[in-house]
């Protein structure tokens, strides 16, 4: 093999997910035979899933499935092209204008992932060289790789501490006004906080900077009938731009950006992950066009999954578990190191008669000293259910010396 490769072959023998596979925690790539439920196959045994983002359960929705497979019959499967040229298909046009709807927004733009909206819409909103970009340190990875994809100035970038305002203004003060955009997601996709707002649409109006919140985690969760932060926080007309994906409340896969016309019309053009990609497939169009049906007249969906939350946010935090500042169905269950992390996760795992499958998260995706066991739940999930992961928490909490 090339020597070019020899970091490839050396991670491979002694690279960290090697060691943890030899000692038999590595946490990663179990397999799910079937459909994505609150109980799932996994592993060929059942597991309580609280590791999805499938907030409000539609993954297996009958008239969602149906939506689905009537829209192959219509359009195929696939549109073989960006939106730019033969990607632009009559239900791309329904989905944006369905969406921007939803949004309160002129305009919307959907792209192919929600990875994808991120790394297009931020690289394209930073093309000039005094611009700067203002983050928070918490946002996801997709926001850190569009800010590094930026024309402006690589330099002409400050990450403020999580959630901290002073922090943010400090930041600010001295971006030129009308030079800067704050991003920042709306509900933190690890610790399930919601971003302060009020007061970051202050400091922005006061710099008047643009503000873009990625509400990945917070469409179809936060907002009456799920229609995200700026609603949620009463100020669609102030945000600039919201980003959201269809990979969590939606059930399926693709990205979309909503905002006013000229800034949807600047993406279309400028965002090289728009451009430069095929477009999403019909099928995926139908799937989200199928749950805007169903969630903008009945929120009982979303009604549920936050009294499921609570519930377990409640049951949790009395065990005595560090729940971290959640408010929504990301609930946090604060471990602070890695191999105790990993270890937790595999203990409840493989808790009999069936387990509990959480997503362990480690740095980077965590600040050092805050490793957690992520949980998240979905809107069908019984009361017996949550009542029997409350206590195999406490079994195997007690077990590892967590509580
Ligand atoms: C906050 C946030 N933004 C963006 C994304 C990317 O979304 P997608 O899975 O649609 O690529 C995710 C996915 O995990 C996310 O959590």
């Amino acid at each position: 093999m090339s020597k070019f490769f020899k970091k490839c072959n050396r991670y491979y023998r002694f690279g960290e997910p090697t060691i943890a596979k030899n000692l038999g925690i590595y946490p990663y790539f179990h397999r799910i035979h079937g459909e994505q439920n609150p109980i799932v196959q996994m592993d060929d045994k059942d597991i309580i899933m609280l590791g999805s983002n499938n907030y409000l359960g539609m993954t297996s929705h009958p008239q969602v499935k149906q939506a689905a497979k009537d829209a192959i019959d219509v359009y195929g499967v696939g549109s073989t092209g960006s939106r730019l040229l033969n990607g632009t298909m009559d239900i791309h046009i329904e989905l944006e204008e369905r969406l921007a709807k939803f949004m309160g927004t002129d305009d919307c733009v959907v792209f192919s992932t929600g990875m994808q909206a991120n790394l297009g819409a931020i690289s394209a909103l930073l093309s000039e060289k005094d611009e700067w970009i203002i983050s928070d340190q918490q946002n996801h990875a997709s926001i850190i790789d569009g800010i590094r994809l930026g024309r402006n100035n690589p330099k002409n970038k400050k990450i403020y501490d999580h959630c901290n305002m002073d922090s943010l203004a400090k930041c600010l003060k001295d971006t030129p006004k009308g030079k800067a955009l704050i991003v920042t997601d709306g509900v933190f996709s690890m610790e399930g906080d919601l971003a302060k707002m009020n007061e970051i649409m202050d400091l922005a109006e006061d710099r008047d900077a643009g503000v873009y919140i990625d509400d990945a985690h917070a469409v179809g969760v936060i907002g009456p009938h799920g229609k995200g932060t700026a609603a949620h926080f009463d100020m669609v007309d102030k945000v600039h731009l919201t980003m959201g994906t269809f990979s969590k409340s939606f059930a399926t896969v693709g990205g979309f950006v909503a905002a006013n016309e000229q800034i949807c019309n600047w993406l279309r053009h400028k965002a090289r992950s728009f451009i430069f990609s095929a477009s999403p497939p019909p099928a995926t169009c139908a799937t989200v066009l199928a749950i805007l049906d169903i969630i903008e007249k009945d929120d009982s969906y979303r009604q549920k999954l936050l009294a499921i939350g609570d519930k377990m946010r409640k049951g949790l935090t009395d065990i005595g578990f560090d729940t971290g500042n959640s408010v929504t169905p990301i609930i946090p269950l604060v471990v602070g190191e890695t191999r105790r992390t990993v270890k937790f996760f595999k203990k409840l795992f493989e808790h009999k008669p069936r387990g509990i499958f959480t997503n362990p998260v480690v740095h980077p995706a965590t600040p050092k000293g805050r490793e957690l066991i992520r949980t998240s739940y979905i809107a069908t999930m019984t009361d017996e259910v949550t009542s029997e992961a409350l206590d195999i928490f406490e079994v195997a909490g007690k077990d590892m010396k967590l509580i």
